[in-house]
């Protein structure tokens, strides 16, 4: 069998975590490949609203694996922390985890260090979550790391005083402070201890044996194509990479093995921390839009940056990802505008990080008629109207169609699109 992936094609927050939960049951194996607990991927499930850090989106169904691969990096304490949470509602995720030996490990200092960079930063920062991904992602490809798996060996407590040692320096060089280790450290040991109750082992192996024996695996992206480490506006990036390649390194697994891969994006867009953002709205008709789609970061719960949709971004991390079919998200918060607009082409350079607010010269946008209709599930045929030009709009112009239509946070409201 094969390994379909699912990511984000904008700048993260596309609703990634909606659409693996609705794909799970079609699968035996949902795998994350690469960031940490910066992703806040929720999960709305009746009455329930849950957001994921570094539990992989397909927890919530059981009999199904879920693995953290080795291209992710893990927060132990994070961790330990999601797992009690799911275990108070009653979803014991102990026997539905593995987790890769490879994946490198967060420290307590790596988010000290994280803070301390972006306070040095000052106007220029990265707007990170401070969740500790740079400092850690700095340290894998230093070749520094401690991963999941020397957690069980017996020069792990040597190992992690040696690299604690070593980051208490470089904290105070960058101007931070140190304080907080004395309860952090502790913290960090004791998740380390629980983490040992789950599966570590070479989750590659255990992929490809899996694909082997017929089973089949969604990969679940965090982040955006746009926040990817090479082809994102550097340096207001994340630290992975985002795109369907990051699949293969993070999990393990060949570009042969590789099936669909599955693009999502808002109808709209948004952006949560700094760097450019050509469609960015600045006036009411965006801070309606923030209003009616709520948004407000999963993680940081800082406000999102949002704006018209950018066809060329889209279209670029099309290329970049080779998205075989598109899901489109939030509609219903477009429902009710008289006339909606699409960011087509602007300068290059304004992907680059070049464009300041204001500054909107050689921007060609497209005006479209808005839409009341509300969807049934049941009834692709109520694609009718305005959404249905936008949509043919979007996938005239893109070239690739669009698969699903989401049109609520539940995982009933997805409206499948027939061929
Ligand atoms: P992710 O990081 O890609 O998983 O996305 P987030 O969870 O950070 O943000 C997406 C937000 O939109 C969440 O609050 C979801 O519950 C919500 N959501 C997902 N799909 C839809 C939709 O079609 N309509 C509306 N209104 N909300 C949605
Ligand atoms: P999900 O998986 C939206 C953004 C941060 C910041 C930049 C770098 O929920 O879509 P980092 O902490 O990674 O060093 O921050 O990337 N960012 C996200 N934005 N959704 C995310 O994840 C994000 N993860 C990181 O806001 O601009
Ligand atoms: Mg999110």
């Amino acid at each position: 069998m094969a390994v379909d992936i699912i990511l984000g094609l904008q700048w993260g927050d596309e609703g990634k975590g909606k659409i693996v939960d609705v794909l799970s049951p079609r699968y035996e194996i949902i795998a994350r490949f690469q960031g940490g607990p910066n992703a806040g991927h929720t999960l709305e499930i009746g009455d329930t609203k849950h957001v994921l850090h570094q539990v992989p989106s397909g927890i919530f169904h059981e009999e199904k694996t879920n693995v953290i691969g080795n291209g992710v990096v893990l927060d132990p304490v994070v961790f330990k922390k999601e797992i009690d949470d799911l275990s108070a509602l009653g979803v014991d995720a102990v026997p539905r985890i593995i987790v890769s030996n490879k994946a490198s490990l967060i420290l307590p200092t790596h988010k000290l260090i994280d803070k301390a960079q972006e306070a040095k930063k000052g106007d220029k920062k990265i707007g990170s979550t401070l969740r500790g991904i740079g400092p850690a992602y700095q340290d894998k490809y230093g070749r520094a790391s401690l991963r999941v798996g020397d957690i069980l060996s017996s020069d792990f407590e040597e190992r992690l005083k040696t690299i604690v040692q070593h980051h208490e320096v470089v904290i105070k060089n960058l101007g931070g402070e140190t304080g907080e280790l004395s309860t952090l450290i502790p913290e960090f040991r004791e998740s380390c201890d629980f983490l040992k109750r789950f599966r570590i082992e070479p989750t590659e192996l255990f992929l490809n044996k899996a694909l082997d024996e017929g089973r089949s695996v969604l990969a679940e992206g965090a982040q955006g194509s746009l926040l990817d480490i090479d082809f994102g506006s550097y340096p207001f990036v994340t630290s992975s990479n985002t795109l369907s390649s990051g699949a293969c390194s993070g999990l393990g697994v060949s570009p042969r093995r590789i099936s669909s891969v599955i693009g999502i994006f808002k109808a709209y867009a948004t952006r949560v921390g700094s760097g450019p953002f050509p469609s960015e709205l600045f006036d009411e008709t965006g801070k309606k839009i923030a209003e009616k789609g709520h948004e407000f970061g999963a993680t940081t719960g800082r406000p999102r940056r949002v704006g018209w949709l950018d066809l060329k971004a889209l279209k670029y991390s099309c290329m970049l990802n080779g998205v075989t079919e598109l899901f489109m998200m939030k509609v219903d918060v477009l429902e009710g505008f008289d006339s909606l607009h699409i960011l087509k082409n602007y300068p290059d350079a304004a992907l680059d990080g070049n464009a300041v607010a204001g500054n909107r010269e050689g921007f060609d946008y497209v005006e479209l008629e808005g839409w009341n209709e509300s969807l049934n599930p049941t009834d692709p045929t109520s694609i009718s109207g305005g959404l249905e030009a936008y949509k043919s709009y979007i996938e005239t112009h893109v070239g690739i169609p669009i698969k699903l239509i989401s049109y609520g946070p539940q995982r009933t409201e997805s409206l499948w699109v027939e061929d």
